[in-house]
């Protein structure tokens, strides 16, 4: 890895966060075709900016990802006392003086991933205050393995106000075994162990690649982890961390919902990205709904020109078929001939985006957490809301394939997670614009 240098001279152009109530409007039909490059990935730039906290020396990372959730994390870690500067995608991190470890309600409401700042906060300054998440559109998502496991790391943590206040003399090491998968609570647990003292064994870990990234971004700061993607990961303490450069790992996620609409379209589309096996049981889901996917090493290329298959999917922990990416594959089994089943199991809400491709004309029975899909012929533009991010890329795919307009509201949802979109899908023969 060559050394990121970054020249702080030039003042840099900021891509401006979209206005709340831009909307997207979308004439259904054209094929997909042409190559896209995939962003750095959103849920591994979260935990990693999170980890300059760590150490006093400079972070740079590259690839990272242009989204309003990345801007939303850097003034999070801005007003605790971290300088940044960013250089397109570049970004460089230093928490040399950290002067204030608080997360505000404020922005953890807007954000249920500002949590990940605990960890690093706890071993670091020895105490944090930050806000429960509230709960989201998706479901509760309570915090309390995060909790839980920084306890048994020795930290003292009270619940005051709607507050996690949490203090300890030194994080010990301890052996923790997770209730359940949880990738942002093996991820803080992760980060907080990496200054414990002693070694620290987290069972029932997650097992996601951006997990793994974090654990290699972790390591190139001076960090002692073994096991990253496996299910036992073994940190073995030290007693400070050291700046380091790291290159975000591609967005899996993107490049899966890239690769759903063109199935969904019948395209023809090159995802530009290193994904290694990350996006395997999505590749297996989409040939088994009559996609052609030829995995490479350094790009994807995902066609079909047959009929779309119905098929069953059931959502579950790395490496199964991962939950966010479950609605953009129900717009796709909209539109397939025959009946499909797909069951969530990872999140108790995440149902919000079938409502929505009713009003398209799809056919969708809700029965507790599976969602029964008979196949249309076409889908009929309309005017639809967006409630969460990955609703939100299952509308657009949807908005693709209709006849006629589909005009989607509140896609400050989807400029969380994606960078560009409609220009992206334009480049691809899309007719997408965004309405201010
Ligand atoms: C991460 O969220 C991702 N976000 C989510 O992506 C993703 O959907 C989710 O993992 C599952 O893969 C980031 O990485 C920033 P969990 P996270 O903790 O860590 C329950 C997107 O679209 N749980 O793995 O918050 C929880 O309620 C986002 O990019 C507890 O009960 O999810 C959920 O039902 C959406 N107690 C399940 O576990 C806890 O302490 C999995 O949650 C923690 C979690």
């Amino acid at each position: 890895m060559d050394a990121i240098e970054l020249d702080f001279a030039a003042p840099r152009a900021r891509a401006e966060p979209q206005a709340a109530m831009d909307k997207l409007v979308i004439a259904g039909g054209p094929r997909l075709a042409g190559s896209v490059p995939v962003s750095g990935a959103k849920n591994a730039a979260l935990p990693i900016l999170c980890a300059s906290l760590l150490t006093a020396e400079p972070l740079r990372l590259a690839n990272v990802p242009q989204l309003n959730d990345v801007r939303t994390m850097r003034t999070l870690l801005a007003q605790m006392g971290v300088a940044h500067e960013e250089d397109g995608r570049r970004l460089a991190l230093s928490a040399a003086h950290l002067d204030w470890p608080l997360a505000p309600y404020e922005l953890v409401k807007t954000m249920r991933a500002s949590i990940l700042v605990l960890g690093p906060l706890l071993a670091r300054c020895r105490e944090a205050r930050v806000s429960l998440p509230g709960g989201c559109a998706i479901g509760l998502r309570p915090v309390d393995q995060h909790v839980k496991g920084l306890a048994a790391m020795g930290a003292e943590i009270d619940l005051e106000h709607g507050y996690i206040a949490a203090r300890t003399r030194r994080l010990t090491g301890t052996r923790f075994v997770f209730d359940l998968v949880t990738v942002t609570g093996t991820e803080n647990l992760m980060m907080a162990a990496t200054l414990a003292e002693g070694q620290t064994v987290l069972e029932n870990a997650a097992r996601e690649p951006e997990v793994v990234d974090l654990a290699r971004c972790l390591v190139a700061m001076g960090a002692r982890i073994a096991g990253a993607g496996t299910d036992r990961i073994v940190i073995d303490g030290v007693d400070a961390l050291h700046g380091a450069a790291h290159a975000i790992m591609p967005d899996r996620i993107e490049a899966g919902t890239f690769a759903a609409a063109a199935a969904a379209t019948g395209g023809d589309v090159t995802l530009e990205g290193r994904l290694g096996g990350a996006l395997d049981a999505v590749v297996e889901k989409l040939r088994e709904a009559g996609a052609t996917v030829d995995v490479g090493d350094g790009a994807t290329r995902v066609r079909r020109d047959g009929p779309i298959a119905a098929f069953s999917l059931r959502t579950a922990p790395f490496p199964g078929f991962p939950t966010d990416m479950q609605a953009q594959m129900m717009a796709l089994a909209a539109v397939a001939d025959g009946t499909s089943v797909i069951t969530e199991t990872i999140f108790e809400n995440r149902m919000m985006h079938v409502q929505e491709l009713r009003r398209l004309g799809a056919d969708i029975e809700v029965e507790g957490n599976a969602a029964i899909v008979r196949g249309v012929p076409r889908l009929a533009g309309a005017t639809v809301m967006a409630t969460d991010l990955r609703a939100s890329a299952c509308l657009v795919i949807a908005g693709l394939v209709a006849e006629g307009e589909t005009t989607i509201d509140r896609i400050y949802h989807l400029d969380r997670g994606y960078e560009r979109i409609e220009e992206k899908l334009g480049a691809l023969g899309a007719r997408i614009r965004r309405v201010k």
